[in-house]
């Protein structure tokens, strides 16, 4: 009889359908990059004396990036990576796997819209596939005490619930948060919406390590704290104190005498929560309350001096964290009117978010970044940021919005709550180009944009080895271990060649060399492994597929009309063509081979 998969799963045409990632290396422009010219908590300035030396303060700065934060409470190393999110979390995956302590993403929700800076509705399936891919290399990134807040609404909350079941567990299920996101009624809906979901998810709720923080005491909490007995510990709410008697000891069950003389026996069925010997030194502390008349059933006094702060719960009312209108006005007031971005969230939401999920210091990722709010929230909370960011938005929106956060000049938002006052930077990167191309006779070659380092970096992602080029050993270019390195080389290796770096290798290490060719029998050499590229790692992995966005316009149709690219001169010249697109590629099928998009 044929096996049945008992499991509760959903569905969909091309479920089964992966992409087979290639993980790319990110490219930085450091004519992007933005870092602060001085450090926030620190007396001396390291402001930029002229544009010469203003590379040096850079690279001083860039330097204190591995500080800890009681050092210094600014980060530089913040990273803002323009390009498909699924490609950038691929190479974000070597170094961040377990390291991100919070996730954040308000993904198009598919509502079938168009807006101004990208397009919101594909099939369901393809949806649901491409939130997939991406869920799995998120859950990855995160630490193992780490969470997830996914931002929907309706159109596909449920759907990606029972995804996300699938992807991070059920039992790793927090919460389904309900945002009230907007004001009033929609007037043209008989029962128009209301609010966002926003799901939650821990890594790993077994490890035993999953905590949220609590949030300070709201004004409207601390309301109901008075002080009517004028204790000079400030004020008070007084607490029930009965419990149930299920797991009660007989010291539990005693009877208290109010001041008024009138007897308290537990309640019927229920014990005192407290044994009677605790209860004691409570009641010599003045810590319980028998009411003005000092006769009523005794509760004791909670003092909000004595409280750390408050538990959230799932219902986010809009008087406390913000609402969509708040958020566009926050954009206003960064980019003027006529430079809107059409979803934004605001900031009192992610403050929310970032303040219950980590510390000062944790990594926070948003792979849908859209105006850049997650990090700008982040980063005026003193946690260290990763934003990707597909769309020209990217340089027309959270460049010059991170430029304000760290020059200080935004003082919108948060910024008057966290008393922010600028500081810290960020590198910005490009997804970097596919490693393999094709040459005008359509053989796969090593793309000719590759230099000798991003080549040796693409090398040690493919084979897994970390980047780390020796400046005194020319063969050490990365390493899996203490004692096994890469070398990676164009060059065609000749048997002297092998023989020289195979005596330097020595008997107690190994080495992985990737090169154009070889001629030689390698197998005598006993501490080698030689490996012709780009042959050896053709079958890794999908090349030259550049968008895997959830954007109608990216699909693929869009790589057909760049083989008509012109070169820099502004010549047309006939590029290498990319793979995984159309009928003939080499590899697997792509998602967007599935059909289905209307
Ligand atoms: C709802 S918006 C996010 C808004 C954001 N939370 C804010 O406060 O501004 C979704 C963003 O995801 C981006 N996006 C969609 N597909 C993407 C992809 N494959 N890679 C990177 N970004 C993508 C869109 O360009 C858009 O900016």
């Amino acid at each position: 009889m044929a096996k049945s998969n008992t499991r509760l799963e959903l569905t969909w045409i091309g479920k089964e359908n992966r992409p087979k990632l290639e993980p790319r290396i990110l490219v930085e422009d450091p004519e992007k990059s933005y870092h602060a010219t001085f450090r926030r908590g620190r007396e001396e300035e390291l402001t930029a004396k002229s544009a010469e030396n203003a590379e040096n303060e850079i690279e001083s700065l860039r330097s204190m990036r591995s500080m800890r934060l009681n050092e210094s409470p600014d980060f530089f190393d913040n990273r803002l990576i323009f390009g498909d999110n699924l490609l950038a979390l691929k190479a974000l995956e070597q170094e961040f796997t377990g390291k991100i302590k919070c996730i954040y993403i308000d993904p198009p929700y598919n509502t079938g819209s168009a807006f101004t800076h990208y397009d919101d509705g594909v099939e369901h399936s393809i949806w649901l596939s491409l939130m997939r891919d991406r869920l799995e290399i998120l859950r990855r990134l995160l630490t193992e005490d780490g969470s997830i807040w996914v931002n929907l609404d309706d159109n596909e909350a449920h759907y990606c619930k029972v995804l996300m079941d699938e992807v991070f567990g059920r039992a790793n299920f927090v919460a389904n948060v309900v945002w009230q996101k907007r004001t009033s009624p929609d007037n043209r809906l008989r029962l128009g919406d209301a609010h966002d979901s926003i799901l939650v998810y821990f890594k790993n709720s077994s490890s035993g390590k999953t905590t949220l923080n609590q949030l300070p005491v709201s004004d409207s909490r601390a309301n109901d704290f008075r002080n009517p007995d004028d204790d000079p510990r400030g004020p008070w709410a007084s607490t029930d104190f009965t419990g149930m008697t299920g797991h009660a000891t007989p010291s539990q069950f005693y009877t208290i005498v109010s001041p008024s003389g009138r007897k308290y026996p537990p309640p019927e069925g229920r014990c005192w929560a407290i044994a009677e010997e605790n209860f004691k030194k409570l009641l010599a502390d003045n810590r319980v309350w028998f009411g003005k008349s000092g006769n009523s059933r005794p509760r004791l006094k909670r003092f909000i001096s004595e409280m750390d702060g408050q538990n959230a719960w799932t219902w986010w009312a809009n008087n406390e964290v913000g609402h969509n209108q708040e958020a566009k006005k926050e954009i206003v007031s960064l980019f003027g009117a006529d430079n809107p971005f059409d979803t934004p969230k605001p900031e009192r939401l992610i403050h929310r978010i970032v303040l219950i999920a980590t510390n000062p210091g944790d990594w926070v990722l948003d792979s849908f970044a859209g105006s850049g709010t997650t990090g700008a929230v982040a980063h005026k909370m003193g946690r260290r940021w990763i934003m990707v960011e597909l769309g020209e938005h990217c340089h027309t929106h959270i460049i010059p919005r991170m430029k304000k956060v760290i020059d200080g000049d935004d003082q919108g938002g948060i910024s008057k709550a966290v008393n922010w006052k600028g500081g810290g930077g960020f590198r910005y990167y490009k997804v970097g180009p596919s490693l393999i191309v094709k040459d005008e006779w359509e053989n796969p070659v090593i793309n000719p944009d590759f230099n000798a380092a991003m080549l040796a970096e693409a090398m040690c992602k493919l084979e897994g080895f970390t980047f780390e080029p020796n400046a005194d050993i020319y063969w050490q270019q990365g390493r899996s271990s203490e004692t096994d390195f890469i070398y990676v080389t164009t060059q065609i290796m000749t048997k002297e060649m092998l023989t020289k770096i195979s005596d330097e290798v020595g008997p107690n290490r190994s080495l992985l060399i990737c090169c154009g060719a070889y001629r030689a029998d390698v197998t005598q050499f006993e501490n080698l492994t030689v490996k012709k590229i780009p042959k050896a790692v053709l079958k890794k992995c999908e090349w030259g597929h550049d968008d895997y966005s959830l954007e109608i316009k990216n699909l693929p149709v869009k790589i057909e009309e760049d083989l008509t690219a012109k070169n820099a001169k502004g010549e047309e010249k006939r590029p290498a063509r990319r793979f995984g697109k159309g009928k003939n590629r080499d590899t697997g099928p792509t998602l967007f081979d599935m059909g289905g998009l209307e």
